[in-house]
């Protein structure tokens, strides 16, 4: 698998570092997403969000070069040509953009146009996430959103037309009403994409959105655990067999097609996150942008930082953090390399636990890695609970 670039410093400790941008405008809300976003009817001043988040941006260190930037959301391409030339150019003033790295931006396949697409590669994005979801306009009428299936390949051969040759495909399993046989022919309608990256997420419930309130009034019955593990693995095995390998409990890829970025969270690199809700894991703090548009534009226009959460994580908070999500990723942990990085050795952290996991055949060692077994893949948030 491809490695992310591992500088170290004189403790080493990764130095490593990333730029997460968050869009907090969608065009309306899908009705599983609690991500923070508003849609132009509550909040209709874009203009006054990219002022101040390029005041935020200014505010990173000097000389700040990251290794990744991802521009997320909320939907970036919901933003206007014009907004979106702007949000490029103040990202390049104010951040050190060095050859080679990573620039992912999403995309809802419903808000792309050319002339969106063309300004976003001016600005330098080299991989795109899109949000498809599902290609199977049931399901995507139940999840609320703007497209349609044949929208979604649509939006995916735009993105081609216009040159990127790096697009990951999000897609959503465990869709109530989705009968094996359809979660299996959206597996090979992905397949027939060739993208080079496949993020396959189990549906959420989040608290208080409207699909969580369908399935405890009964409207929606999501498929039982079998039936999920069932689809989880044919679904795993079907791409695998088309070249995807399986790298992280959630991603699939082409070879050395690894979302970098993502590498950056699972491998415990730094990072600072602007905008809203935006999160940052800088020094060892971390450090939560305030959920809520305006009062982010308020404080960043009296100078005053947006954030309202500061952690600081102690060194084993941070070393049982860092072991759980090394295991996300299906390599695992090298014990050595954690030993190292962490200064913890993973059977003083939490030996029984791993023991116990080990015998429970949840957990697996070979030599000197420690990794999740394929059968506790789908399994794997309770096995992590275990640890931390
Ligand atoms: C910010 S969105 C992607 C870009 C764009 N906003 C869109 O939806 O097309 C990030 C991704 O998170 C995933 N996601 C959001 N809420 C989720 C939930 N409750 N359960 C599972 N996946 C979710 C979706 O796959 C979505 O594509
Ligand atoms: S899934 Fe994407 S488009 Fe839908 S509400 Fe969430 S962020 Fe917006």
């Amino acid at each position: 698998m491809q490695m992310v670039r591992m500088k170290t410093n004189a403790h080493s400790m990764p130095t490593m570092t990333g730029l997460y941008i968050h869009i907090p405008i969608c065009v309306s809300r899908c009705r599983y997403c609690d991500f923070y976003k508003l849609t132009p009817n509550e909040w209709d001043h874009v203009d006054l969000f990219l002022q101040c988040l390029e005041i935020e941006l200014r505010r990173l260190p000097a000389g700040f070069a990251p290794d990744t930037v991802f521009v997320g959301g909320g939907t970036p391409t919901a933003l206007e040509p014009r907004e979106l030339a702007t949000l490029f150019d103040c990202i390049h003033g104010s951040v050190n953009l060095t050859n080679g790295i990573e620039f992912s931006s999403e995309a809802n396949p419903g808000t792309l146009t050319p002339d969106k697409l063309s300004i976003m590669k001016e600005g330098g994005v080299n991989r795109v996430s899109i949000g498809v979801q599902s290609f199977n306009d049931k399901a995507l009428r139940l999840l609320g959103r703007i497209h349609q299936g044949d929208g979604a390949i649509e939006g995916f051969q735009m993105l081609r037309e216009a040159g990127f040759g790096n697009v990951n495909i999000d897609l959503i399993q465990s869709i109530p009403g989705m009968a094996p046989a359809e979660v299996l022919a959206d597996a090979r309608r992905v397949v027939e994409l060739e993208p080079e990256h496949i993020s396959y997420y189990n549906l959420i419930y989040e608290p208080d959105t409207p699909l969580t309130h369908d399935r405890d009034a009964g409207r929606i019955v999501p498929p039982g655990d079998d039936e999920e593990a069932d689809n989880y693995f044919a679904v795993k095995a079907l791409l695998e067999g088309a070249g995807y390998g399986h790298y992280e409990t959630s991603n699939f890829c082409k070879p050395e097609r690894e979302c970098r970025h993502n590498l950056l969270y699972w491998q415990a690199g730094e990072y600072f996150g602007c905008g809203p809700a935006a999160h940052s894991h800088w020094n060892g703090a971390r450090f939560g942008n305030i959920r809520d548009v305006q009062t982010y534009c308020d404080r960043l226009l009296k100078n005053e930082n947006p954030f309202d959460e500061m952690e600081r994580l102690s060194p084993e908070e941070k070393a049982r953090e860092t072991l759980v999500m090394g295991l996300r990723l299906m390599e695992g942990v090298d014990l050595a390399g954690f030993e190292e990085l962490t200064g913890f050795r993973v059977d003083e952290l939490c030996g029984e636990a791993v023991e116990h996991l080990l015998a429970e055949g949840l957990l697996q060692r070979s030599g000197r890695r420690l990794a999740l077994a394929q059968t506790a893949l789908f399994i794997g948030n309770s096995v992590f609970s275990e640890l931390v």
